[in-house]
Order: structure tokens, then sequence, then C-alpha cells
């Protein structure tokens, strides 16, 4: 990374204070909504809570970030994917999340109610103006980037740009195994990124190339979920199964560990999708 860009990268690094995380109680595959789903292949349970306790292992003690605990509310099995709750602002705020699928509305009032009782001021949305928290919005470096088509509608990222006074980038989504913008835009600290660029119409792929530095990732890693990694500073929370990614991150300084995700990704998700950035007060 180049030493001008040092000062944010380190800013931006610094304001992730800590995750939200749900333990899958009652994680399962019940309905299919998104490319990945299938009821003919559901997540093994028990594989499946290793999985995530081996990713609340490595954020926790490896990586040493505190985690957030909510319960998962037993009509809700794909609760424990947080990053889908909301989008966190600076100043104990959320913008909370207003599900495309009525499968995943079920979440809003525990998620809700969350944040309240934590003390955040909580935006609410339009009802009729879909949007899924950091799964398509991320805060990188003084701007939001934000996803729109599959799970996002773009009234979101009007009423983002409203909220906070900042620029949105918004980036349309062409691929519907791609349904939400962490699973093909890795923000990396600063102005870096990985992104794969299939997964993005060729106005928004200019987009990104125009404000960002990049690292492409290649089809095979974007399949194993590669860009849904958790980033805190310069440690990586990886799907396991991406060597090449892995490879250019510690080219550049990254500690990377490897968690296995197959059960999540049977529903469309993995580390990122399983952590909801919490910011510093
Ligand atoms: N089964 C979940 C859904 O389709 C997966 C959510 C993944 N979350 C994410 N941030 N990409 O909604």
């Amino acid at each position: 990374m180049q030493t001008t860009m040092q000062p944010t990268s380190e800013r931006s690094a610094s304001r992730v204070a800590a995750l939200l995380m749900c333990a899958p109680s009652a994680y399962d595959l019940l309905y299919e909504i998104n490319a990945w789903m299938h009821l003919s292949d559901k997540p093994d349970k028990q594989l499946a809570w290793r999985q995530w306790e081996q990713l609340y292992h490595t954020l926790t003690e490896q990586i040493g970030i505190p985690v957030r605990l909510i319960e998962q509310a037993s009509e809700a099995p794909d609760m424990v994917f947080t990053a889908n709750a909301g989008l966190p602002l600076p100043g104990k705020q959320i913008v909370l999340s207003r599900f495309r699928h009525p499968e995943r509305q079920v979440e809003e009032p525990y998620f809700d109610q969350w944040f309240r009782e934590q003390g955040y001021t909580v935006h609410l949305l339009p009802s009729d103006c879909a949007f899924e928290g950091e799964g398509d919005a991320f805060l990188v470096d003084g701007l939001i980037v934000a996803g729109y088509r599959k799970r996002t509608d773009i009234c979101a990222h009007r009423y983002l740009s409203q909220l906070t006074g900042l620029e949105v980038l918004s980036l349309e989504l062409v691929d519907d195994r791609w349904y939400h913008l962490d699973t093909c835009f890795l923000p990396l600290g600063g102005r870096l990124v990985a992104y794969y660029p299939e997964a993005f119409d060729w106005y928004a792929r200019r987009v990104i190339e125009q404000h960002f530095e990049t690292i492409p990732v290649s089809p095979e890693e974007a399949l194993k979920f590669a860009c849904n990694s958790v980033v805190i500073g310069k440690q990586v929370a990886m799907p396991a199964g991406c060597p090449i990614l892995r490879f250019y991150l510690e080219e550049r300084g990254y500690t990377v560990y490897e968690v296995p995700m197959s059960e999540f990704i049977k529903s469309g998700g993995a580390c990122k999708c399983l952590v909801l950035y919490l910011l510093d007060e």
C-alpha cells in the first residue's frame, strides 16, 4: 500500500471496535432464497456449529477483536448472518435492514431490539425500500460503497447519502450467485479492495477501478467465497481454500487465518456474512 494511504487506512482499521455474531443454535436451511440454497443439500448442523466456533475462536483469540453475541430466534434460521442486521454508522447509530424476503423479515424486530438495548439510535428506511445492511454496504475511507438490484433497492442508497452526507458509490450486481456486495467485494483498508469483476456490470467495474487500488479475485476463489472475509487491520479471517488471494494478501503484509465454511456456503454465506462490524463510539 502506498504511504500516502497510511493515515486513512489506520483510521478506518481502528474504527471497527467489536463484532456482532449469532451462534447457530437454530441455523438451518428451510427455504431457497438465493442461488446457493438447495433444500436437497442441507447443512450438517454439528459441523456448522464447529465451523462457527472456529471462526469465533479465530476472531477473539487469534485476531483479538471483541465479539458481542445476539441470541438466535428459533423461527429465523438465517439470523446467524448478522452482517445483514443493518449498517452501523459512527456515533452509535445503525440503519436497520429491510429484508427483501419475508423469510428473513422475521429477524428485523430482534436486531432492532438488540441495538436499542445497547443505546443505539436506530434509523428505519421506508417499508417498501429493501436494504440488507452490511451485506450490501460498507463504509470505506469516507465513502459508502453499496450494492443494489438483488437484495437492496437503489432507494436505500439515496437514503444513506441523505442521512450521512457521504458520497455513495452505487454498484449494480448482475449475477445471482453474488447477490450481496460482501460476496464479491472485499475492502482491505484505505483504498485497497479485492473484488470479483464478473459479479458487477461494466459501469460498476469502472467505478471500482476509478476509486480503488484493486486485487482481482479468480472465478474459482470467488466461488469459494474468497471475498467474504473478515478484515481487522492487517489480519484476515478467510474461507478455506483460497490460496491465490491469500498469497496476494500475505505479500502485502496481511496475516491470513483460514476457516472452513462449507456448511454456511450451502446457505450462501461465509466468514463476513457471520459478522457485523461495530464501530468505535
Ligand atoms: N441465506 C442467507 C440469505 O440468503 C445468506 C445471507 C448471507 N449474508 C451475506 N451478508 N452475504 O439471505
